[in-house]
């Protein structure tokens, strides 16, 4: 591993560069006006890839942006890693927010910022630079498949058909991930939970057109009145889900393991400080990391309708709309939930208005049991890069592909990320520490060492 580290320290700056290269495209898989942007993401990737070392890298095409696919087989009788990540990105608004530019990365107070810097162009960048390094230093020790999507951010769908076709393609004894984040710098830990997710958007409408509220107001009901009072109804005052059922299949921990759960150090002082709010809120009875770790969750992603323009305008608006979305736990089934979820909220709906529920995207919850000897790999790749034991937890962010990797693949997924809580993820100033890029690099040229060991 000698070589492997001192490959590292000499190709820094370079490899630093090549990620800003990533992050100067606008790979935002949400907007369907990018499509050229996916491409050449994609194209840069395999790019990287061949240079890196592979044997091949190609853009694969699917029902939806590219997959790249590439591999280095070193010997078939060796262990193989695949490895997963994403080259699409969230949307950037607000841009008024962003104190530079989210597509011209920049490194300040020793911080890559940039949309992607971590989510998860970043992340997913120091599998490339670690397979380079162990290829060139000739110290890899088993064989590496590349499997890089441009959809997680929309749902994974195409990537999911793709898995399907390519079964063979994809044979592998580990899945290694780097998408998540860790308890905190001081704290390393693995995750080994993941929520899985039911994505709804829902319209209330009523008149055939916007009317004058003064002349109807009072005599019809206002659908964007209607939406916010059936949305008030999806939680209730313990903070719990109202729709009906909703929990009857969520998992009952025991007392044991939540107390295990609370054992890792949390300051809800410091938590509150980070994100600017004056206290939390959450179901009555758990504690934050329980509440986003192994409970579920219902929350309201935006709303519109009516005149949100300058100035005021005196109307009934004639449509709302509303999407929301609800983190699962196991053993919700997102399916079941969705439905669940359309049929209360169509119930709670007064007359004066019809009511359309449509399900954008699901994806099931994911455990990794800690038993495994590749997580056991992992564990001792972290604890040489970081001088700590890491701690397995549960983390409330959701990659909806990894439960089906398992499901269509039957390979088990090791969720090895290095995001910190202030990385900004999904919002303006997005941003990654260099130090996190590095030792990340570092940690996965262990995890090869230690895993084929
Ligand atoms: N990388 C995140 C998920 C994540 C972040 C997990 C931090 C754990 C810690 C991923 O890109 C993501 O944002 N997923 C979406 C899923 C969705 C759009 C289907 C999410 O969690 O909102
Ligand atoms: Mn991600
Ligand atoms: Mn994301």
């Amino acid at each position: 591993m000698k070589n492997t580290i001192a490959y590292i320290e000499k190709n820094k700056e370079r490899f630093l560069s090549e990620l800003f290269g990533l992050l100067r495209i606008p790979s935002i898989s949400a907007e369907s006006d990018r499509k050229p942007d996916m491409r050449r993401c994609a194209e840069e990737l395999a790019r990287l890839l061949r240079e890196a070392g592979a044997d091949r890298a190609d853009v694969m095409p699917t029902t939806g942006n590219p997959v790249v696919y590439a591999e280095k087989i070193v010997a078939p009788e060796l262990p193989t890693v695949l490895v997963y990540a994403h080259y699409d990105v969230m949307p950037v608004e607000p841009l008024e927010e962003w104190h530079t530019p989210p597509f011209e990365p920049q490194v300040r107070d020793g911080r890559i910022y940039g949309r992607g810097a971590d989510d998860d162009k970043g992340q997913g960048f120091m599998h490339v630079k670690a397979f380079e390094a162990m290829a060139a230093s000739g110290e890899l020790p088993c064989n590496v498949k590349f499997m890089l999507e441009g959809e997680e951010e929309i749902g994974s769908a195409a990537l999911s058909l793709w898995c399907r076709e390519n079964r063979d393609l994809l044979k592998a004894d580990v899945i290694l991930v780097s998408d998540t984040g860790m308890i905190g710098w001081d704290t390393p830990s693995i995750t080994c939970g993941l929520r899985g997710i039911a994505y709804m958007q829902v319209e209330v409408s009523g008149p055939s057109h916007d009317l004058h509220s003064g002349l109807y107001g009072g005599a019809v009901a206002n659908p964007v009145n209607e939406l916010c009072r059936m949305i008030a109804r999806l939680t209730d005052a313990d903070g719990r889900v109202a729709v009906p059922h909703f929990y009857d299949k969520v998992r009952v921990y025991s007392e044991a393991e939540r107390s295990e759960l609370r054992a890792a150090p949390f300051d809800p002082e410091a938590y509150k400080r980070s994100i600017g709010v004056p206290d939390t809120a959450g179901e009555a009875g758990y504690v934050t990391p329980e509440r986003t770790g192994i409970r579920p969750a219902l929350d309201v992603n935006g709303i519109w309708g009516g005149h949100t323009g300058e100035g005021t305008k005196t109307i009934i608006p004639a449509r709302a709309f509303a999407k929301i979305s609800m983190r699962l736990v196991p053993d919700q089934d997102y399916r079941e939930i969705a439905r669940l979820f359309e049929e209360y909220f169509r119930s709670v709906a007064s007359p004066g208005v019809r009511v359309s529920v449509e399900f954008l995207h699901g994806g099931a919850p994911y455990v990794s049991p800690t038993d495994l000897k590749a997580y056991r790999a992992a564990a001792k790749a972290v604890e040489r890069t970081f001088g700590k034991k890491p701690l397995p937890f549960y983390s409330g962010g959701s990659i909806p592909v990894i439960s089906t990797f398992e499901e269509v693949l039957g390979v088990k997924s090791i969720l090895l990320g290095f995001g910190l809580g202030s990385d900004a993820i999904h919002a303006p100033n997005e941003n990654y520490p260099l130090e996190n890029f590095y030792r990340g690099i570092e940690t996965i040229a262990w995890f090869y060492h230690y895993f084929s060991e």
